[in-house]
């Protein structure tokens, strides 16, 4: 995740910004930079200082800087588009380096606007997309020489999300600011105004904050602040006080990391999803495949550990179902010591949020030297994954900070989901027409995420409550429930210690049953699929048994609550995307019965979050 701060007024911008910039860092970073205003008795100039790496290094290299200035605008990068290096870290610049720009969010038009730019005669400098900004920027600025007015301008202009902060050393003092899709907050403090991307970037200096809503725009100077709506008409938002402490600040309000980046997953749904649709055909550019080496895909094998290996499990379902194609899913560890059968049309599809996991990583190598087409999914532009795949997408959860991985499994998901579409597409499985229609209905699992959010907490903890004391727990389900239920088995006894099993529900009479006492709980997921039957019919078996029976079920099952003691609803979603939907009441409980059984959820016991060794 990207992070913001800008500051104007009496006091030393760069001390400012680089202490707002050091509080964000805990997000992750690969490059940070600033912009400061500097004037001397004749003109005003912009300096754009950037370094690769830690904010201190930034930081050690402005020590050097005779810098006094009192306006300047800041970012921390978690690079999205373009590797992480000095050019490509922000702030991006004007062809006259007189307007400098920071910005978080995703501009998905970027390389139509970057060629249309481009033959305007303006010169580009990074790989990011971003910069488009910048020069778009510039000729507003030509014509209007107003800077909130070439911003909003430009905004006009870019297709994506967008937190932006501007400078101009036309305008000596003065910070435009634009907000769509990516958050930005205001603030007025006794020494200035401030703007950042966080509260935690200047929460010692205000707590006075407007939250910028979208096609909201803001001028910030150091005697204060005017905010406008798109058309430019002057609007007067409200102003809120915010009383957290550090800690709840860098968690967003949130009481944990957990807690916040389950939340985002409606985000990061939509994030993954962006510029994926282009023309009405669905494209994977960064893929490194051309459609015919696709079409000659005969074998797929997914690769990874953990929660990394359960979306592959997911994907198996639906590479199969879709593209018809013969997809296996096997533990990195397990892979790089066998002798799988690979060919030069198989398909290795590694998997990894770090994108450094060492077994994963091992794989790959393997696979390749071996012949494989290797593609690449995680969540860490320049990681050793991205580094060593033939292709990659990246899922775009932004840095995940709790050690259980949720958002990043979400990203994975519908990273595979897109895959899978684009390998029945090239096979003619599917026609362009379903692609487009099963696109929408992915898309839609990001609000049918909101309103579990919105509808099941109490359901939720009443299933917890129902958990907490057990010793042991069983997850099932069958078809995709099958694959569901290893992951929420995992998410349960990786954060609360209690010990969890997923089972394929056909499978319990032929063992596990045997666990089963008065009081054992079995969570199932028996939404609406072609499976359903069948599962209640399992159900019934742990039923007669006197098992607690908890079900992730479809909204308006009311037949359901005939076996189970508790229900979670999820709404009514096509079989193939229920694994998104269904993922997300799983670890709200895991969490639930691990903050009731007193565990960290951020660090459970015994974990790291990079797993960089065999
Ligand atoms: C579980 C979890 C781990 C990781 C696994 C692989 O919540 O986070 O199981 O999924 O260590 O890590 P990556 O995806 O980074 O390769």
């Amino acid at each position: 995740m990207c992070g913001i701060v800008g500051y104007t007024g009496t006091e030393a911008a760069k001390d400012i910004l680089i202490s707002g910039l050091k509080r964000l860092e805990y997000r992750g970073y690969d490059s940070a930079g600033v912009a400061l205003e500097r004037t001397s008795a004749h003109e005003t100039v912009v300096d754009v200082i950037r370094r690769v790496g830690k904010v201190a290094g930034l930081e050690s290299e402005l020590a050097n800087v005779d810098a006094e200035a009192a306006c300047g605008i800041g970012h921390t990068r978690w690079a999205t588009h373009g590797r992480p290096s000095t050019v490509n870290a922000h702030p991006h610049v004007s062809c006259d380096g007189r307007i400098a720009i920071v910005h978080n969010g995703i501009i998905e038009n970027f390389a139509e606007l970057r060629s249309e730019l481009e033959g305007r005669g303006h010169t580009f400098a990074s790989e990011t997309d971003t910069e488009v900004f910048a020069h778009l920027i510039e000729e507003a600025y030509a014509r209007e020489h107003d800077l909130l007015g070439a911003l909003r301008e430009a905004c006009t202009h870019v297709v994506g999300a967008y937190g932006i902060a501007a400078v101009c050393a036309d305008e000596p003092g003065v910070i435009a600011v634009a907000r769509k899709d990516s958050p930005i907050i205001i603030g007025r403090g006794e020494h200035g105004s401030y703007v950042a991307s966080d509260m935690i970037a200047v929460i010692d200096s205000t707590r006075d904050v407007v939250v910028l809503e979208d096609g909201q725009f803001a001028r910030l100077t150091p005697e204060g602040i005017s905010y406008t709506d798109a058309q430019g008409e002057p609007i007067e938002p409200p102003v809120t006080h915010v009383d957290w402490n550090i800690d709840m600040a860098e968690k967003a309000g949130y009481p944990d990391f957990m807690l916040k980046e389950i939340c985002e997953q409606p985000r990061v749904v939509r994030d993954t999803l962006v510029g994926r649709m282009t023309g009405g055909e669905l494209s994977i550019d960064e893929l490194g495949l051309s459609l015919e080496e696709l079409n000659l895909i005969d074998r797929v094998y997914v690769i990874a550990c953990g929660t990394s290996y359960h979306a592959g499990l997911i994907a198996k379902n639906l590479i199969e179902m879709w593209a018809r194609i013969p997809c296996e899913v096997e533990a990195a560890s397990e892979f790089r010591y066998r002798d799988p059968i690979i060919t030069p049309s198989t398909l290795v599809v590694a998997v990894s949020q770090s994108g450094e996991t060492a077994d994963t990583l091992a794989a790959i190598r393997d696979a390749r030297i071996k012949g494989a087409k290797v593609f690449g999914i995680t969540n860490v532009v320049g990681s050793p994954v991205a580094r060593e795949s033939d292709g990659v997408i990246y899922t775009k959860a932004n840095k995940e900070i709790a050690v259980a991985s949720t958002k990043s499994f979400i990203g994975q998901v519908v990273s595979l989901t897109l895959l899978a579409l684009l390998l029945a597409q090239v096979k003619y499985r599917l026609t362009v027409g379903q692609v487009r229609m099963l696109f929408r209905e992915l898309g839609d699992t990001a609000e049918q995420i909101q309103w579990i959010f919105e509808t099941q907490k109490d359901a939720i903890h009443e299933a917890a409550l129902a958990c907490k004391d057990a010793h042991s727990a069983l997850f099932v389900g069958r078809g995709m429930g099958a694959a569901i239920a290893n992951e929420g088995a995992l998410k349960l006894k990786e954060i609360s210690y209690l010990h969890a099993e997923a089972y394929a529900a056909g499978e319990m009479k032929h063992g596990p049953i045997a666990l089963i006492d008065p009081g054992f709980p079995v969570i199932a997921i028996a939404t609406k699929s072609p499976v359903y039957d069948k599962t209640v019919s399992n159900l019934k078996e742990c039923e007669a048994r006197g098992a607690k029976i908890i079900v992730v079920a479809t909204e308006g099952d009311e037949d359901i609550r005939e076996i189970a003691d508790h229900v979670i609803y999820i709404p009514r979603v096509r079989d193939a995307f229920c694994a998104i939907t269904a993922t997300v009441p799983l670890q709200l409980l895991a969490r639930e019965v691990a903050l009731m059984r007193g565990c960290d959820v951020d660090q459970p016991r015994n974990l790291a979050k990079s797993v960089t060794v065999e």
